[in-house]
C-alpha cells in the first residue's frame, strides 16, 4: 500500500466486565499486557503514525509504554464509546490523505495477513469481520438481501431477527481519512448504552451510497475479545497454542504443550526440550538444553546442552554450555554460570558469577561473590554478604575447596587453591595454596554419656 497508514488503537476502556483495578488493556496475555500485543500487531504495518486512545487508569498504560518508540498518546477524559475515543485522536492527521486502520486494545490474536486482507478492500470504510461459533454479544453484521453491507448493529440494539445473524464485527476498521472525519460528526448516542459508537459510522456511509467492505475472516479465532477474565483465559490459551504450535515445528521438544508457556519473545535452538509444565518469559535456550516440569525462566539466556531440573528458578542469569542447575535451586538477577557449572538443589545464587567447571551441589547461598574455575563448594556454604547497611563482595579464586557448612564473612577473598576446613567461619583473606580451619577444638570425654545416664 503506498498510501499512508495511520493506526489508532482504542485502550480508553475500564473493562468493566474484568472486574479489576487494573485497566483493561494491562491485563496480561503470555506475561505481557494485551496492549503490547496490539502495538507489536501495528507495528508489523508499518504505519505513518501509531496513536493510542488512553483514558480510564491513562497513567499506568502510559507508564506501561514507557520504551516503547514511536507511540503517540491522545487522552479521551470520559469514555463515551468506541466513535467518541475515534474523535478524540482524528484531530492529529484529519487533513492528509490516506487512511487510517483503527484496532482495539483487547482484541489481541490478529495476525498480519489478516490485517492486510482488510488493507486490501477498497471502500470508504472497511470492517473486518468473522463467523465464529457463538456470536455471543458482539456486534452484528447487517447486509441487505443483494449481500450488500449496510450497518453493524450492537448486540444489545438488535432485533430478534437480527441476533440471529451469524457475521459479527470483529472490532477492527480501515476507513479513508475524509469520509470518518465526515461520518464521524454523525454519530449520535441514542443506542442502549447512550455511546456514540465507532460502529455506526458503517450505516452513516452506506446511506450516502459510499462503498464500504465487510471482510470476512477465515479463521475466527483471530477475532476473540478479551472482555472478562474467561475470554481472557481463552484468548491466552489460543496464543500459548499458537506459540507453542510454531516452536515445535522448528524442532523444539514439549512433554505438554498444554501446560507450557512460552512468551512469544523467546527463542529457542532445536533439540530443546521443555518439560510438562514450565514457563519461559523473554529468554534463549540453546540447542539441547532440557528444562524440566514446574521451572520458570525469566530474562536469561541458558546454554547449549545445559539441563534446568525440576523446580527451579532463573531470573536475569545466565547458564554456560553442559551445566546442571537445580532441582529446586534459584539464580536470582545477575548470576552468571560459565561451562559445565554445577547448581545442585536448594542453592541461591544472587549477582555472582562461577567459572567453568565449579560446585555447589546442595543447600548453599552464593550472594556478590567471584567464584573462580574448579571451584567446589561443599554443602551448606554461606556467603555472608550482608552486615546490616551494606552489601559487600566475596571473591572465591581458581580451584579453591570449600568444605561444608562454612561461611565466608565479606568482604574477603579466598586464595587459588586454597582448602577450606568444614564447619569454618572465614573472615580474613586467605592467602593461595592454604588450609584453613576456624572452628572449635573438639573435646571427647569417654565414657560420659554412661555416666550421665545414671544420673
Ligand atoms: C466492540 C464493538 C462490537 C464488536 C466488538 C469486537 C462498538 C460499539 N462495538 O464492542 O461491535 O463486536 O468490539 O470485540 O464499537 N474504548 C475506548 N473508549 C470508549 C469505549 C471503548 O477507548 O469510550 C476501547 C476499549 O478500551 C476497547 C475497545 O475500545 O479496547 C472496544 O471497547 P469494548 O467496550 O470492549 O467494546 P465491545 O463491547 O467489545
Ligand atoms: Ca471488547
Amino acid at each position: 500500500m503506498s498510501e499512508a497508514l495511520h493506526v489508532i488503537v482504542l485502550a480508553a476502556g475500564q473493562g468493566k466486565r474484568m472486574h479489576s483495578e487494573i485497566p483493561k488493556v494491562l491485563h496480561p496475555v503470555l506475561f505481557r499486557p494485551m496492549l503490547h500485543h496490539v502495538i507489536d500487531l501495528a507495528k508489523a504495518l508499518s504505519p505513518k503514525s501509531l496513536c493510542i486512545v488512553v483514558g480510564h487508569g491513562e497513567a499506568e498504560v502510559r507508564a506501561s509504554c514507557e520504551g516503547i518508540e514511536g507511540l503517540e498518546f491522545v487522552t479521551q477524559s470520559s469514555q463515551r464509546g468506541t466513535g467518541h475515543a475515534v474523535q478524540q485522536a482524528v484531530p492529529r492527521f484529519q487533513k492528509e490523505a490516506g487512511r487510517v486502520l483503527v484496532l482495539s486494545g483487547d482484541v489481541i490474536l490478529l495476525t498480519k495477513q489478516t490485517l492486510q486482507s482488510l488493507l486490501a478492500a477498497k471502500g470508504r470504510a472497511n470492517v473486518l469481520t468473522a463467523k465464529p461459533h457463538a456470536a455471543a454479544s458482539y456486534g452484528r453484521i447487517l447486509r441487505s438481501g443483494s449481500g450488500e453491507f449496510l450497518a453493524i448493529r450492537e448486540y444489545r440494539d438488535c432485533s430478534e431477527s437480527e441476533k440471529q445473524v451469524t457475521e459479527v464485527n470483529s472490532g477492527v476498521y480501515v476507513f479513508e481519512i475524509p469520509a470518518l472525519v465526515e461520518a464521524l460528526k454523525g454519530l449520535g448516542d441514542s443506542n442502549h448504552q447512550g455511546e456514540f459508537y465507532l460502529t455506526d459510522v458503517i450505516e452513516i456511509l452506506s446511506k450516502k451510497g459510499e462503498p464500504c467492505e465487510a471482510v470476512c475472516m477465515s479463521d475466527a479465532d483471530e477475532m476473540a475479545g478479551a472482555n472478562d477474565r474467561a475470554d481472557l483465559a481463552q484468548v491466552e490459551n489460543i496464543m500459548r497454542t499458537r506459540v507453542n504450535l510454531a516452536w515445535m515445528r522448528q524442532g523444539v521438544g514439549m512433554q505438554d504443550p498444554a501446560t507450557t508457556w512460552v512468551d512469544p519473545r523467546c527463542s529457542f535452538g532445536q533439540d530443546v526440550y521443555l518439560e510438562a509444565g514450565c514457563r519461559i518469559v523473554q529468554s534463549t535456550i540453546s540447542s539441547g538444553a532440557v528444562i524440566e516440569s514446574g521451572s520458570r525462566i525469566t530474562h536469561s539466556k541458558v546454554g547449549r546442552r545445559s539441563v534446568i531440573r525440576q523446580g527451579s528458578i532463573l531470573e536475569e542469569s545466565k547458564v554456560g554450555v553442559d551445566c546442571s542447575v537445580g532441582p529446586y535451586a534459584r539464580l536470582r538477577p545477575g548470576s552468571e554460570l560459565g561451562d559445565e557449572v554445577k547448581i545442585g538443589n536448594f542453592v541461591e545464587v544472587k549477582q555472582s558469577t562461577m567459572g567453568t567447571g565449579s560446585k555447589a551441589s546442595h543447600l548453599s547461598y552464593i550472594g556478590d561473590a567471584e567464584i573462580g574455575e574448579g571451584v567446589n563448594i561443599g554443602c551448606g556454604f554461606i556467603t555472608c554478604n550482608y552486615d546490616g547497611k551494606k552489601k559487600h563482595r566475596t571473591i572465591i579464586e581458581d580451584g579453591v575447596f570449600i568444605g561444608s557448612d562454612s561461611q565466608t564473612v565479606a568482604p574477603v577473598r579466598i586464595g587459588k587453591g586454597s582448602y577450606i576446613a568444614s564447619g569454618s567461619t572465614i573472615t580474613k583473606d586467605v592467602p593461595a595454596d592454604s588450609l584453613v580451619f576456624s572452628r572449635g577444638k573438639q573435646t571427647t570425654k569417654p565414657g560420659y554419656a554412661v555416666r550421665y545416664r545414671k544420673e
